[in-house]
Formats: C-alpha cells, sequence, structure tokens
C-alpha cells in the first residue's frame, strides 16, 4: 500500500486515530496535550526531528497506530510543514514499510527516531533512523539510509547497517580494542546504532550520535560528503553511562547534549553534557530540568528527541527542546512536549512553558 497521497492518507489516519476527536490548531504550543494538524488529527511524528528548509520546517517521525503494535512500524515516516512551527500540515507518510515478507522495512519492523538532512550538493534530502528487522525485538541494532529528492519525500529506501565495521573509534584506548569488550565484539560486524540523531556543524559536516554497545555507550560518527555513509571517523563518548534518546546543539562555539538514562519507554531524569569538541571530552552538568521533584524526575514525563535551534528576527539564536511522551499502551496517543530553551550561568535549563509562542 503506498499512502503518500495525501487523500488516501487522510482517511487511513482517521481510522488510525478511531475515537480520537478532531480539535482546532492552537494558537501556542501546548506541550503534552493532543497538537492537531491542518486536519484537526493529532499529530503522529513521535521521536522526531524538524528540518529548516528554504522558509518552511518540516517535522520527521515515527508514524504510530493505535494499541500496542503502534510500538512496531505499520506505516512508516509521517512529515509535516509549517511556517510558524504551531500550524502543521500534514504532508503524508514519506517513507513507507514494506509488505513484501523479508524485507528490512517489513511491516511490524522497528522503525524509530527518523532525522532528515539537507546535501546543499546533491540537493537531496537524507533520513536516517534507527532499524531493527521484523520479529528480532532490539537485537539488530541498524542505521538505516533513505534519499528524497523533496523534503516531503517520498523517500527510497537505501540500506541498513551497524556503523563502521572494522574501524575502530579515533579515541579507542588498547584497552578498549581488547577482546572482551563490547567494542571489540561488534569491531567487525559494525557498532549497535539505537536511539539517534543528527547534527550538522557550523562547518557543514554532519554527524551521527547514537546510542551503541548495548546502550552503555553513545558513539558520534561523522557523516561522509554526501551524507548517506558514515566516513569513518568516529569516537565513544560518555562511555559506560547508558545515556540515549540523544539531542545535540551548539551555542556560542560549545556542544550541548540532553540524553536520558535507559528505562524503555518509562521516563526517567534528563542528563545534560558539554563539550568544547564534538568528539569529547564531554563533561556532565547533572539534570538540566528545573521544576518540582516530579517534573525533575521524569523529564515533565517525557523523553527527548530533538533540538531545533531557530533564529530570531535580530540574529539570536533560540532553541526548542522537543520530548516525547509515549504512551506504549496506546502508541497513537504519544504526546510531544516542546519547550524553550533558558539559560542560567552559562548552561541549559528547561522548565515547564504552558502555551508559548516560538
Ligand atoms: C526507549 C527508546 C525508544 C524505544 C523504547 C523501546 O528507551 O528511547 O526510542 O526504543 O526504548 O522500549
Amino acid at each position: 500500500m503506498k499512502i503518500h497521497r495525501r487523500g488516501m492518507l487522510a482517511g487511513s489516519v482517521a481510522l488510525l486515530h478511531g475515537a480520537m476527536a478532531r480539535a482546532q490548531t492552537p494558537a501556542s504550543i501546548a506541550s503534552g496535550q493532543l497538537w492537531p494538524d491542518d486536519r484537526g488529527l493529532h499529530i503522529n511524528a513521535h521521536g522526531g526531528g524538524v528540518l529548516h528548509h528554504q522558509g518552511r520546517y518540516w517535522w520527521y517521525g515515527e508514524h504510530k497506530v493505535a494499541g500496542d503494535a503502534g510500538n512496531r512500524a505499520q506505516v512508516g515516516v509521517h512529515v509535516y510543514s509549517s511556517a510558524d512551527l504551531m500550524h502543521w500540515r500534514d504532508e503524508g507518510i514519506c517513507l513507507s514499510v514494506s509488505h513484501q515478507p523479508g524485507d528490512d522495512l517489513e511491516a511490524g519492523c522497528i522503525l524509530e527516531r527518523p532525522k532528515v538532512l539537507f546535501d546543499p550538493q546533491s540537493k537531496r534530502f537524507v533520513m536516517w533512523f534507527h532499524l531493527e528487522l521484523k520479529g528480532q525485538g532490539y537485537a539488530s541494532a541498524r542505521a538505516g539510509v533513505a534519499v528524497a529528492e523533496q523534503p516531503q519525500g517520498p523517500f527510497t529506501y537505501l540500506r541498513s547497517a551497524r556503523v563502521n565495521p572494522g574501524v575502530w573509534p579515533i579515541n579507542a584506548t588498547p584497552e578498549d580494542c581488547q577482546a572482551g569488550t563490547k567494542l571489540a565484539r561488534d569491531f567487525s560486524g559494525g557498532q549497535m546504532c539505537r536511539d539517534m540523531t543528527l547534527f550538522v556543524d557550523d562547518d557543514g559536516r554532519a554527524y551521527h550520535i547514537y546510542a551503541s554497545e548495548d546502550n552503555q555507550t553513545l558513539q558520534i560518527a561523522e557523516l561522509a560528503p554526501d551524507l548517506t555513509r558514515h566516513s569513518g571517523r568516529y569516537a565513544r563518548i560518555l562511555p559506560g553511562l547508558a545515556n540515549e534518546a540523544p539531542a545535540l546543539f551548539k551555542h556560542d562555539g560549545r556542544y550541548f547534549l540532553i540524553a536520558s538514562g535507559t528505562t524503555g519507554w518509562a521516563p526517567n531524569p534528563a542528563r545534560l553534557y558539554v563539550a568544547d569538541n564534538l568528539f569529547g571530552p564531554w563533561q556532565a552538568h547533572g539534570n538540566p530540568v528545573r521544576g518540582t521533584p516530579e517534573q525533575m524526575a521524569t523529564t515533565f514525563g517525557g523523553q527527548s528527541t530533538f533540538i531545533l535551534p531557530i533564529k530570531t528576527a535580530n540574529g539570536t539564536q533560540r532553541l526548542i527542546f522537543m520530548a516525547d511522551i509515549w504512551q506504549p499502551k496506546n502508541a497513537i496517543d504519544g504526546r510531544y512536549i516542546w519547550l524553550p530553551i533558558d539559560w542560567e550561568d552559562g548552561l541549559p535549563v528547561l522548565r515547564w512553558t504552558k502555551g508559548w509562542t516560538p
């Protein structure tokens, strides 16, 4: 089933939403609430990221269906576009799962945390995502890649694999490379990729940041210039600290990473790390959440997915922290947290902000 065309999509989404009411598009960002698109349907783009391209924002995320089945990919990656970050137009499914048994993207696989970059050279849009082959739980731990000529897709699946097989990270110590470590175990087959994001530095180089080594260590791998492959330069960061849900941004020349701990769909306290160099060393700065003990313990009930930099009219950078409130029993009902990042003593902090406008 190809459901890129908007008419067909509206029908299937309405069905999947079941009793979920149609609502008015909000005039402000209200985290944790239903967030209606231009059709009045709750936006279906979980674990997502936003690409700013030629004056429009493109929000890509996991399309989830109702119930537990929604924790696996039954439809594909959904994309919405907006000029103001509040009103989102449904642009349809931009990467569809396959209905061919044995295909990498066979319906029922796990396809999570898609992120998209624009390649100015080829003028193509490149999507990376975390892929688990159907029926294998979370054992595959692959990075998937797809490309498109337009931001709304359709994206063509290129391949999926583990990361940088046969290459040691630039910061590996002799002990890291000894038999018995997870890094050495995965050396020949490639490093595991689970929760992931993408980041483009000021010099145009792009990086893939992903939970690796059984979710114990994040890795950050440079992408090749065409963005569809890894260059082979990569580093282990924050080894053994079990970070996932990485979201990364740069501000005033420094790099900031917000991540979560590893408690599956259940929320846990966010963690903030800062570095002068992407490949480290990274410094821990505790929990960036400011609020009640409950809000600090659960990151407002959510888990980070992306940090969107926006330029204001006077040229300064504002940052939007994006997170997911997962609903694993009824995946389609997952909610979004979007909060403006504040600064305190040179460090980013997150406060619950009700009904704000970017
Ligand atoms: C979370 C992860 C999600 C999903 C989930 C499955 O920790 O961030 O993307 O993989 O686990 O349990």
